[in-house]
């Protein structure tokens, strides 16, 4: 069977400093994963390698049965395969419209634009009601909501979200939540990277801890951790006392 995406063995990092140490994950079709892990231990990293922001120094990265490894961005955009990045990475002087608009540049996404607009505007009623509004005159929330719908426009056949919830308010995350869930149930195949393992359960079958730059463990439903396991996970033995 072809997997969906087959990440081998990366090696990557900036300048001379090492990120990623010989990391493998895969995603089988029909199926969506999560990572999780500690803050600069490389998920952003792995996600920019994979959208061909960064060159890995070795290792190699498959989509659809096809070796990506090295292609620069616009070409695996193309491809389908599509990063929402960490962050507001948005232009605060062009208007949400716009900006939806421009996000479908590509080949593939540009035909059925005006279809995938109306769905993105279906999805985040709130970016519809401020369709007029400046990116730069959004809240957290709203930025991450455009973010994600840039994405959307793209034609995904693959999302990455890199932590779309973080520092939102739970009334936010909620609302963002569930959106998410509603591109996973429309059959958008994710890759998202959170913090909250429970959240990730709920949109993925399957889950990877990034550490130092590589998976140390590998959770699904049947394995999932308790919630002590869960703070020694993530703080060691000292956080469960
Ligand atoms: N643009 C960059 N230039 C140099 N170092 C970076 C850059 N981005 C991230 N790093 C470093 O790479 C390591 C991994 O970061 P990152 O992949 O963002 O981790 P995570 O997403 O797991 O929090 C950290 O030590 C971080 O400081
Ligand atoms: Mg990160």
């Amino acid at each position: 069977m072809t997997r969906l995406l087959d990440v081998r063995d990366i090696e990557a990092g900036y300048g001379g400093m090492r990120v990623l140490h010989g990391l493998s994950i895969h995603i089988d079709d029909g199926e969506s994963i999560g990572l999780f892990g500690p803050n600069g231990h490389g998920k952003s990293t792995l996600l920019k390698a994979i959208s061909g922001l960064m060159r890995p120094s070795s290792g190699t990265i498959a989509f659809d049965g096809t070796d990506i490894t090295g292609r620069r961005p616009p070409a695996i955009v193309e491809a389908g395969l599509i990063h929402a990045p960490q962050g507001n990475t948005l232009f605060g002087d062009m208007r949400i419209a716009e900006t939806l608009e421009l996000a479908a540049f590509s080949r593939r996404a540009g035909a059925g634009a005006a279809k995938r607009l109306e769905e993105v505007y279906a999805l985040f009623p709130r970016l519809a009601e401020r369709r007029s509004q400046l990116a730069k005159t959004l809240s957290g929330g709203e930025r991450q909501m455009l973010s994600i719908g840039c994405a959307l426009m793209c034609a995904p056949r693959l999302l990455m979200l890199d932590e779309p919830t973080l520092g939102l308010s739970p009334r936010l995350k909620e609302e963002l939540a569930a959106a998410i869930a509603e591109i996973c149930r429309r059959g958008v195949p994710l890759v998202v990277v959170e913090q909250d393992i429970e959240f990730l359960l709920s949109l993925t079958s399957r889950l990877y801890l990034v550490e130092h730059g590589t998976v140390v463990r590998e959770i699904d439903r049947d394995n999932a951790p308790d919630h002590a396991e869960v703070m020694r996970l993530y703080f060691g033995e000292e956080g469960t006392h």
